[in-house]
């Protein structure tokens, strides 16, 4: 056989795992030798409880199975196996005639079977085939759900690991009535998460009420928040529903919880453990159906600590925690939330589009690689920002630097800030500082050279391709020699 080397040497279980129950010896051995120099990992059991713990210490591509074993049958062996495992292939060694036996097998779940004494080749083609079939199968199923969840967030983009966990929460919280935090620096897409998850939810069909509790007075949040009664306080001209009565069977979300006041606190918990609750002015209790989920950017485990939100309700409210990385945590996914912005503004802008809806812009190499470098203090919603920018003042399909705000170029040192006596200012980046550095040194270069660029990049010992791109990136003025012989000799 071509592959027996292989198979004898590293290759070994690439091939498949297999798992051989036979109570007699030399059927094992002959099985083993054959499997084995086919390039299959082999492991045997001689009866029907060994092979049930090894099934359940290590996972077998494929089961050959003996029908006359001595502790068991092999067909109750069959079944008890298939109550657990539907997934793995059972092959069946039968004695010579007993194919009633054999029917009934396949009857409770095996894939084939094969009489005593069997052909080693068709064996071995029928296991090879299965096992390819399993493959390709499991990789279908994996190909869809990743698939499934891929477009199940189409507005959500990421495929860091730590973005591809967050959706796989996501995809497994929808589904249910537990309460959810949502964490994160500012920016990093909490709402959108907070949506994400209502219009993955049976709820989706219901509101999805966003609450800001930090922007609201508290009175008028809890009359927000439970409605009132026409004349509960003055003002108070009309009854009113209120968020959680809108959000009924839906979502209400609580962003900036870290706000609420502590008697909203108290009422908060109570709707949660009651799930009912009295508008202001009314005595009449409401029952309502809504699913909360909160988020914050404050650290609430030390706002617990120190006394300032209940530790019940943070619990309650914790149930679940979705924590979202900051960007600069995640920077493979900056090229790909770039692209996804720009198609963004460019349909918005009606600019730059192609025929398919998409965008034609990209940023240049240098322009990315600063966007790359970036801490992205304000994370996703800053970098929203810069491309938003960036397709307004495109003016052709490959932006530069040009239309990065001056911040971004600050912090990378492609632009110096200046006082108005020519110094750095205080807060200065390291990269300005450096820039600034170099800045000099190639002026002072330039001149003992007589601005011959040649003369100065031989002394500073780069290539003049390179001295001339720091020029240029480096905004210095150069001067000609001709312009100085002229300047010279006027004067
Ligand atoms: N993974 C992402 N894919 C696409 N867009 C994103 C992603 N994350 C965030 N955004 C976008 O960035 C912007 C900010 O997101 P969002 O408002 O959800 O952040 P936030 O965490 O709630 O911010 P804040 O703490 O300031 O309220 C939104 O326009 C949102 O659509
Ligand atoms: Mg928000």
């Amino acid at each position: 056989m071509p592959d027996t080397m292989v198979a004898a040497g590293g290759a070994r279980s690439a091939k498949g795992r297999i798992l051989v129950v036979d109570d007699e010896a030399d059927i094992r051995e002959s099985l083993s030798d054959l499997l084995g120099l086919e390039g299959y990992a082999v492991d045997v059991a001689d009866s029907a409880a060994e092979g049930l713990q090894k099934l359940e210490s290590a996972p077998y591509d494929l089961l050959l199975l003996d029908l006359m074993l001595p502790d068991r049958s092999g067909l109750e062996l069959l079944r008890e196996i298939r109550k657990r495992d539907q997934e793995t292939p059972i092959f069946l060694i039968t004695a010579y005639g007993s194919t009633r036996v054999a029917v009934e097998a396949m009857k409770a779940g095996a894939n084939d079977f094969f009489e005593k004494p069997w052909n080693n080749e068709k064996l071995l083609v029928e296991i090879e085939r299965m096992i390819a079939k399993r493959r390709l199968e499991h990789e279908n199923i994996q190909l869809k759900r990743a698939l499934k969840q891929r477009y199940s967030f189409p507005n959500i983009v990421g495929k860091s690991e730590q973005m591809v966990r967050v959706l796989d929460l996501v995809t497994q919280v929808a589904p249910t009535r537990s309460t959810v935090l949502i964490t994160g620096e500012t920016g990093t897409g909490k709402e959108l998460i907070a949506k994400a998850i209502h219009a993955a939810s049976p709820r989706a069909d219901h509101m999805f009420v966003a609450v800001n509790s930090g922007s609201l007075p508290p009175e008028l949040l809890e009359s927000m928040l439970f409605g009132h009664v026409k004349g509960a306080y003055t003002g108070a001209v009309a009854s009113r529903k209120g968020y959680f009565e809108i959000a009924d069977k839906g979502t209400i979300f609580f962003d900036e919880i870290g706000t609420l006041t502590p008697e909203t606190q108290v009422k908060l918990l109570r709707v949660i453990q009651e799930k009912e609750f009295m508008p202001l002015g009314s005595n009449e209790v409401i029952r309502v159906d809504v699913r909360i989920l909160a988020a914050t950017n404050a650290d609430l485990k030390k706002l617990v600590e120190e006394g300032k939100f209940r530790e019940d309700l943070y619990y309650r409210l914790n149930v679940i925690n979705i924590c979202l990385p900051p960007l600069r945590e995640r920077k493979e996914d900056i090229p790909l939330l770039v692209e996804h912005f720009f198609d963004k503004y460019c349909r918005e802008n009606e600019k730059f589009l192609g025929p398919d809806g998409r965008s034609l812009l990209r940023f240049d190499a240098e322009a990315m690689q600063i966007l790359k470098e970036h801490s992205w203090p304000g994370n996703v919603r800053e970098l929203e920002n810069v491309v938003e920018r960036a397709v307004v003042l495109a003016s052709s399909p490959v932006v530069s630097v040009e239309v990065l705000p001056d911040h971004l170029l600050h912090a990378s040192g492609l632009r110096i800030r200046r006082d108005e006596s020519g110094r750095l200012p205080p807060d200065a980046s390291l990269f300005e500082m450096v820039a600034d550095y170099e800045r000099n040194l190639i002026l002072r270069y330039l001149e003992e050279a007589g601005w011959s660029q040649t003369e100065a990049a031989e002394r500073l010992r780069v290539p003049l391709s390179t001295l001339n791109q720091k020029i240029k990136r480096l905004n210095i003025e150069v001067r000609r020699r001709s312009e100085l012989a002229r300047a010279e000799r006027g004067a």
